[in-house]
């Protein structure tokens, strides 16, 4: 095994952290970069994550759509209302969240229901899949109010409804391969190091495709909407961020335990595995044109007939805020661009009408097709 020359210093420490890490590589030798990923995002104790001390929005770390303020919920919001009405206005519709971090969208999307959507509030339930304590502690402070209208299942259950994450999937841990060279992560002294090694065909990214069985198998009817930034050219350079404070760190290996680490979501190996458990492409968009699809629904005027429902009367919120929010959210250089949207399908008729935040949506073939 060759030492990839470029060692980096540990910058910030968490020493705890570092010390397991460093322990466990010294024990059984290199380690997968999901591995590392894992015990710095989500080390049971000392996790970025985990530990709750992860910051996001202007004091903290990085922005994300949620953290823009509550617009994006409210789009998100009037969208599963759709989907509900589409679904035949039944009772116990389900959302579930995965990667609710402090529980903010979910204020946002059941505020705006409640005072915006009365008929949909009544039927709606929300469930929240949340491995981490001291997180889940956080989004039941944040969600109080809504009493039992919020739960947080101690295991997946079966849901009728749809499934949301944003910015859930970069935060899965890969492993680094590139023209069957895998990058582990060693130690030269005390310094973490990339470690090269050959490796036959392996997948990168078993987390996304574990999330995407589990979802499969627990969503009886309904959709899939998954918001991030990714790529769907396989030639596209996929690359790790690491942020912390609003900064791009040059290494993983800086600041453990107190940077975020993402990499970009390979969308088509998603679809795949979303179709071979059965599941539909409902669309593949930019956010920029996810949104305008959803915007142009509101003020219609209400059309009582179908599939509009009654919630074309909203007007879309107009205040200087919300003004602002929504340029953020759409305009191509800030995250209109950067992120995109896969809304899929189970047991929904493959003939029925792209849902609002595709209408002007583009498709999204998997390589089988291609
Ligand atoms: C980049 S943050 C996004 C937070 C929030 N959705 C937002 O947009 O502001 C990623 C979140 O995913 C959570 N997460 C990571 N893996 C998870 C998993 N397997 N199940 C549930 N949440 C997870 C992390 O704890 C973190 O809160």
């Amino acid at each position: 095994m060759d030492v990839d020359r470029c060692a980096f210093d540990v910058l910030q420490l968490n020493m705890p952290l570092v010390e397991s890490i460093r322990e466990t590589i010294r024990a059984q030798g290199p380690q997968s970069f999901a591995w590392f990923m894992q015990q710095a995002l989500y080390h049971s104790e000392h996790g970025y994550y985990s530990s709750g001390r992860c910051a996001i929005g202007r004091k903290g770390d990085y922005f994300t759509n949620v953290s823009v303020g509550p617009l994006f919920g409210q789009l998100l919001a009037a969208q599963f209302c759709e989907i509900w009405e589409r679904l035949g206005k039944l009772n116990d519709f389900v959302i579930v969240e995965q990667g609710a971090h402090d529980g903010q969208f979910a204020l946002d999307v059941l505020e705006f229901v409640q005072n915006r959507l009365p008929e949909f509030f009544e039927a709606l339930r929300y469930r929240i899949f949340e491995p981490f304590p001291i997180l889940e502690q956080q989004q039941r402070r944040r969600l109080e109010a809504f009493g039992d209208k919020v739960k947080w299942p101690d295991s997946p259950e079966l849901f009728t409804g749809v499934h949301v994450s944003n910015e859930l999937l970069d935060a899965m841990p890969v492993r680094l391969i590139s023209n069957g060279t895998e990058k582990l992560v060693g130690l030269d002294g005390n310094k973490f190091v990339f470690v090269e090694r050959q490796v036959d065909k392996a997948v990168l990214n078993q987390s996304a495709l574990d999330w995407m069985d589990e979802i499969a198998a627990n969503l009886q009817r309904g959709y899939v909407i998954a918001i991030d930034y990714g790529c769907t050219d396989e030639d596209f350079r996929r690359t790790v961020q690491v942020r912390a404070q609003h900064r791009n760190l040059d290494s993983p290996f800086e600041q453990i335990g107190h940077a975020d680490i993402t990499m970009s979501v390979d969308w088509r190996s998603i679809v795949e595995r979303a179709q071979a458990n059965g599941l539909c492409v409902a669309g593949f968009t930019d956010q920029h044109h996810f949104l305008t699809g959803i915007i142009s629904q509101f003020d219609r005027g209400g059309s009582p007939e179908p599939p509009a429902g009654d919630w074309g009367q909203l007007s879309l919120p107009d205040s200087r805020k919300a003004k602002r929010e929504l340029q953020t959210l759409l305009h191509p250089e800030m995250l209109g661009r950067a992120f995109q949207v896969l809304g899929l399908t189970k047991n929904i008729d493959p003939g029925a009408q792209p849902l609002l935040g595709f209408k002007f949506g583009r498709a999204l073939r998997s390589s089988a097709e291609s």
